[in-house]
């Protein structure tokens, strides 16, 4: 086993309360994702990330944590877990959790034991607690919105308030607190000792603040996107001492533990997440984000493959996740070459009806996506249903929306449910195979059309094209990479090592396919030439310099 193995994997995302229910109360856990190792296994990839199986009352869809070092008991026990990973381990699959640090539930046992406390007291001190301005310090101490939206504090029944930059069930830590690092070390060691092999780090640009007073007002807080460490909420120098610490426990371990980092920062700075005395990885968002737009999509490659060779670190790419419109159908919507979050978070709001959903062509346009995405250097990150080509669910019924993004927002934003609606296993029966149950969200019936099942069966459904592109990718070696520029426009075209070429055509336009042995190709190609919205990987024989 190479210590290095996270550099070049495709890692699977696990959203366990979505994946497979053993049971039947139609909530995923950790025995269906043992029952699936099977399918995992023949999907072929490298790891599975799972996100929070934790204790959580799901003020956040389990982002809100009650206790670090257990299991939630809907979920399973501590049994559950280790039986879980010793079956994927047997399959050849590695474990990566998530761990939440910025913030616990306000469940958790420090902070009902800060609330019980007085004001200025240690207990208050592991998290960010501040008297309130006017009269009777009845208004939050500073004008901070929260992520979800509204206030980013909360008052505690004593009058004092609490800061939590997501919903007011997830309290900040103070990360200036010894006895907030010395626990989140127990907990890394804890897991570690449990077998996992890496842990995906959530808001990790967010652990250290300068909440010295006064508080800066949002209107002269600095823009993110061009921060320079100067903003006192994210993004800050300081946390770079907190990864450091965290990388010598992660290299006590043999063979070394790995994280990456879930970092919302300006590109120019994500490198600093990584390193050798820091974290080993930093989620790229920057393809989630591009418009279906060749030129767009290659200036977002180049800055990640130069940032990454500069940092000595090894690229991410990701199309979809548990936060985001399923890519399928951001690509489906009219909006695509232009602004596809904003317009699939529009059509969300619309209930999935405005502007129409073309699903034909979102799903065309992810699978060559994705073949491209599988054909850069680096790792690749998967989100469990994207093998099947999955669309957002974008009529769920309000009143069954649990993101707390849509509340606090004051409906002005639907949230993220509709990406975690439980995946279909088979095309009837209760739940599509999920569950014995009713499950927690409800599943439309064109889930049916997409089901494992289903999709086993044809040699040309979209899991069939995952398989087959990821087995083929584990054959793919080496760092190389180059742009032949010979592309036409609205198609990119680069090498790889051993003559390994990829080509997408963004346009609308077929477009005419070089000399070279075709590998495999996301869509049917007709002669040599390569149709729109589809990618083809072939042997050219040439070698990227
Ligand atoms: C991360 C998670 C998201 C969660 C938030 C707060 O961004 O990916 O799902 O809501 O952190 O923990």
């Amino acid at each position: 086993m190479t210590s290095d193995w996270w550099a070049d994997a495709a890692v699977y995302q696990i959203y366990p309360r979505s994946f497979a229910d053993s049971g039947d109360d139609g909530l995923g856990d950790l025995r269906g994702v043992t029952s699936r190792v099977p399918y995992l296994s023949s999907l072929g990839i490298d790891a599975v990330w799972l996100s929070p199986f934790y204790p959580s009352a799901l003020a956040d869809g389990g982002y809100d944590v009650d206790d670090y070092r257990d299991v939630d008991p809907r979920l399973g026990t501590l049994d559950d877990f280790d039986e879980m990973v010793t079956a994927l381990h047997s399959a050849g699959i590695r474990v990566i959790v998530d761990l939440v640090p910025n913030h616990t539930s306000d469940r958790h046992a420090w902070f009902t034991e800060a609330l019980a406390a007085p004001k200025g007291s240690p207990a208050r001190d592991r998290y960010v607690f501040r008297d309130g301005t006017g009269p009777d310090g009845a208004s939050p101490p500073s004008d901070w919105q929260s992520i979800f939206g509204g206030s980013a504090w909360a008052q505690a029944p004593d009058g004092q308030w609490y800061l939590h930059m997501f919903a007011p069930e997830q309290p900040d830590l103070n990360w200036d607190n010894p006895e907030v690092r010395a626990d989140f070390l127990t907990t890394l060691r804890f897991w570690a000792d449990r077998g996992v092999d890496g842990f995906r780090i959530d808001v990790a640009h967010g652990l250290t603040k300068d909440l010295s007073e006064p508080l800066t007002p949002t209107a002269e807080l600095p823009d993110l996107a061009d921060a320079d460490g100067s903003h006192p909420l994210w993004d800050r120098d300081e946390v770079h001492d907190i990864y450091a610490e965290w990388r010598r426990v992660f290299d006590e371990y043999d063979p070394p533990r790995m994280a990456v980092a879930e970092a919302c920062v300006a590109p120019s700075r994500r490198h600093r997440y990584v390193g050798v005395d820091g974290l080993h990885q930093a989620f790229n968002f920057d393809l989630l984000e591009a418009a279906w737009d060749a030129e767009e999509f290659r200036a977002r490659i180049d800055r990640q493959v130069a940032e990454t060779e500069s940092a000595g670190a090894s690229a991410t790419w990701v199309l979809s996740n548990h936060d985001v419109v399923r890519h399928a159908t951001r690509y489906g919507l009219p909006g695509a070459e232009d602004n596809p979050r904003e317009t699939a978070a529009a059509w969300l709001l619309s209930d999935g009806t405005e502007p129409p959903l073309d699903r034909d062509l979102g799903l065309r346009r992810a699978r060559a996506a994705t073949l491209l995405t599988l054909a850069l250097p680096g790792s690749v990150y998967l989100y469990q249903g994207e093998e099947l080509g999955l669309h957002e669910v974008g009529d769920l019924p309000t009143e069954l929306i649990h993101d707390p993004e849509f509340r606090r927002s004051g409906g002005t934003r639907k949230g993220r449910d509709g990406c975690r609606v439980p995946i279909p296993w088979t095309s009837d029966g209760p739940s599509f195979g999920f569950s014995r149950g009713t499950p927690h969200l409800p599943q439309p019936e064109w889930f049916a059309d997409y089901s494992v099942a289903a999709e086993d069966a044809d040699p040309h459904s979209t899991l069939e094209i995952y398989r087959r592109a990821l087995a083929l990718r584990s054959k793919l070696r080496g760092r190389g990479f180059a742009w032949h520029d010979e592309t036409r426009p609205q198609a990119l075209h680069f090498v790889r090592p051993e003559g390994w070429d990829c080509i997408t055509n963004f346009g609308s336009r077929p477009v005419p396919l070089p000399e070279g042995t075709i590998l495999f190709a996301s869509a049917p190609i007709d002669g040599r030439l390569l149709p729109p919205d589809t990618t083809v990987w072939f042997l050219s024989g040439e070698t990227p310099t």
